[in-house]
């Protein structure tokens, strides 16, 4: 058995561990990340692809290894289809803010990049699988590490940066489970594809025969997505019959079809811990809550946790002192449950529920019509879509 010791340990090498550490060791503080997956299983998972502004702003504090503005592209704007048509929300006009579309994958590329150029103890195949002692001022990560042999890391402080299946929750809420919670009835089929956009923005369509988002990742290479029930089986279909699928759900557009070569179905699920930080332990991101993907909101709100966790991390850890960890949880929880209702808005407004009587399906539209036909309505889909103020910078 190895026992180490760091100040602040960091499960979880996604985009809100990596963070953390880059902001911990600008202010001298150092930290242990791991992770139960390989670096390369890390930088080739496809998840979601939208960063907010702000997102993209505190990101440049990576210096030259964050390509969001390089690679990545800024969208100015988002179409809402229904009934037909086509109604983009134009972002620059209402909030003069933008947001760039650059795939999760890349940004961990970009962490990892800028984390291992500065000497960042980061373990791979370390599987975390409790931690003990948050109540005390030496917390332990109890770990099994790549080659099978028990690791336990004390720290300082512990964070929970371990995605929606995470370990550290336990320490944090008392059980693995405890949180407020929603399921939906429904499901994305993700496809990726290799044909020219169909579009230069964002597509959400909400049809008759359910929602369809028509995203994007390079010249080459696209994103869709199309309703599915959450039990669909991902090779049932032929890529002829997906993309008739996808094309009947975003009815007086015509996509461009291309070789499938990858398929995946995401569950949707609004989930937020009843508790984020108990004693030395405190959860940020996936670990802390989930959002439906349908207001681009994960990736962003896990950053904005990690700024706020950051400074309280540094008052306890420089100054010793409490208060702003005291007041994290509150802090954070106001932007995440904006965000858990916005994205659960943005779900309901553009999906058909299996249930959905004809009252719905009307209303629904009456939803739409609301939003683009107003002012206001835009305003508010593109202030919340592309970031509210952070509470906390960097
Ligand atoms: C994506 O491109 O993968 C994507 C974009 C916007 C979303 C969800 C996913 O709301």
């Amino acid at each position: 058995m190895t026992r180490i010791r760091t100040r602040v340990a960091i499960v979880g090498a996604g985009p809100a561990g990596l963070f953390l550490s880059h902001l911990l060791a600008g202010a001298g503080i150092e930290s242990i990340v791991i992770d139960n997956r390989t670096r390369e299983q890390i930088e080739t998972t496809i998840r979601a692809g939208i960063l907010e502004q702000g997102t993209v702003e505190v990101l440049d504090s990576i210096g030259e290894h964050s390509r969001a503005r390089t690679v990545g592209h800024r969208h100015d704007g988002i179409e809402l289809r229904f009934a037909g048509a086509g109604h983009r929300i134009d972002f620059q006009k209402h909030v003069g803010r933008s947001v760039w579309l650059y795939p999760q994958h890349e940004v961990l590329k970009d962490l990892l990049a800028a984390r291992t150029a500065a000497g960042q103890d980061i373990r791979f195949g370390v599987t975390a699988d409790h931690v003990e002692g948050a109540d005390t001022a030496t917390p332990v990560v109890f770990a099994t590490d790549a080659e099978g042999q028990p690791l336990e890391i004390e720290a300082d402080f512990v964070v929970g940066a371990d995605g929606s299946r995470s370990v550290v929750r336990a320490a944090v809420t008392g059980s693995s489970t405890g949180g407020y919670f929603r399921e939906y009835p429904f499901a994305w089929f993700g496809i990726l594809c290799e044909a020219p956009p169909s579009a230069d923005e964002l597509i959400y369509s909400n049809s008759p025969d359910g929602f369809a988002l028509i995203s994007q990742r390079s010249d080459t290479v696209q994103r869709m997505y199309f309703q599915c029930d959450p039990e669909a089986d991902p090779a049932a279909l032929s890529e002829e019959q997906l993309w008739e699928e996808l094309q009947k759900r975003v009815p007086g557009t015509t996509l461009k079809e291309g070789h499938i070569f990858q398929r995946d179905i995401l569950r949707f699920r609004s989930f937020v811990a009843h508790e984020l930080r108990h004693g030395r332990a405190a959860l940020v991101g996936d670990a802390a809550h989930t959002v439906p993907p349908t207001g681009a909101k994960g990736m962003n709100l896990a950053i904005a946790d990690v700024l706020v966790l950051n400074k309280a991390l540094q008052a306890l850890l420089l100054e010793g002192d409490e208060r702003l960890l005291d007041e994290y949880a509150e802090v954070a929880s106001q932007r995440i449950w904006k965000a858990q209702h916005f994205s659960w808005w943005m779900t309901s407004m553009l999906h058909v529920a299996p249930d959905a009587s004809d009252f719905d399906r009307r209303r629904q539209l009456g939803e739409l019509r609301t939003v683009v036909e107003s002012e206001a309505g835009q305003t508010y889909l593109a202030e919340a879509y592309t970031g509210w103020p952070l509470a906390v910078g960097l």
